[in-house]
């Protein structure tokens, strides 16, 4: 099939995602078009792919399931039989249920998937498990899964017999309850406002950055890596909790998976 453009929609509060998709696009051989659906958006009318584009999502793990954020934002886009791989990166615990969660709530608006990979990264909440991941190594592995699916959309004709089989469980996993809210230190704090603008979840005031919204806050991590100032913290206590716990569950040289 002669393809058209490449649309890379993803959601990536610490960076990481980014990468991996970004390194995985470079090796398609397609102009490409970014949906970044970590900067907060006011749901607008749908964006309609022809059958001839080529769609990759890419999304971090949260508790082994696609952000319930990305999943409201998903509903801007619809395919019409039109191609898509998955890209999930994971903080080195384990994926569970996002990528079968995906590939449902993906070919529910018309794609069709026809590959997917799932990336161990540095745990955006305890940096130390995977540190500085995705490394040297894991950008090749996303560069080759790219020149699959390169090779994939060059060569079909029809993508509608693709029936691509990925991990996972039904009923997923329930989400988890977020209890990391980030502070800001009223010593550091400037009132800037950059961490209320980058917020994807729009949780923290324009008018007092110093609030975070309980109710909003989903734990992303994105205010805290950014903030200038380093004024934006969670509670020492809390952190050192999560990293005894989840140092016992992760793995920090975890492989990548790709499944096509
Ligand atoms: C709220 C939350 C939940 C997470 N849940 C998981 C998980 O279930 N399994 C896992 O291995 N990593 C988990 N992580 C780690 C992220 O999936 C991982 O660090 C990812 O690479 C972050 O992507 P980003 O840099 O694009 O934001 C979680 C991180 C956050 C903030």
């Amino acid at each position: 099939m002669k393809m058209n453009e490449l649309k890379l929609i993803y959601f990536s509060p610490t960076g990481t995602t980014h990468k991996v998709v970004m390194e995985t696009a470079r090796s398609i051989d397609l102009k490409s078009v970014s949906f970044d659906l970590t900067i907060k958006k006011d749901l607008k009318p749908v964006a309609k792919f022809a059958p001839n584009d080529f769609a990759l999502f890419a999304i971090p793990v949260y508790y082994g399931r696609v952000p319930a954020l990305f999943l409201k934002y998903l509903d801007l886009f619809s395919g019409n039989g039109t191609p898509a791989a998955l890209v999930a990166t994971y903080g080195c615990r384990e994926y569970e249920d996002a990528l079968l969660e995906l590939k449902t709530e993906v070919e529910k608006r018309g794609f069709k998937v026809i590959g997917a990979a799932a990336f161990p990264a540095e745990h955006s909440i305890v940096n130390s498990i995977g540190a500085r991941r995705p490394n040297k190594a894991d950008l090749k592995e996303a560069s080759e899964y790219g020149i699959s699916l390169n090779r994939i959309i060059k060569k079909e004709d029809s993508f509608a017999s693709f029936d691509l089989k990925v991990p996972g469980n039904t009923p997923y996993r329930k989400y988890g309850k977020n209890v990391l809210f980030p502070k800001a230190d009223v010593s550091l704090c400037t009132e800037c406002s950059a961490c209320a603008k980058i917020c994807p979840a729009g949780a923290i005031s324009l008018d007092n950055p110093k609030k975070t919204d309980h109710d909003k806050c989903i734990g992303c991590m994105k205010c805290v890596r950014f903030c200038k100032q380093k004024a934006r913290y969670v509670s020492a206590f809390k952190l050192n909790m999560a990293a005894k716990k989840l140092t016992k569950v992760c793995q920090s040289d975890k492989k990548a998976e790709i499944f096509l």
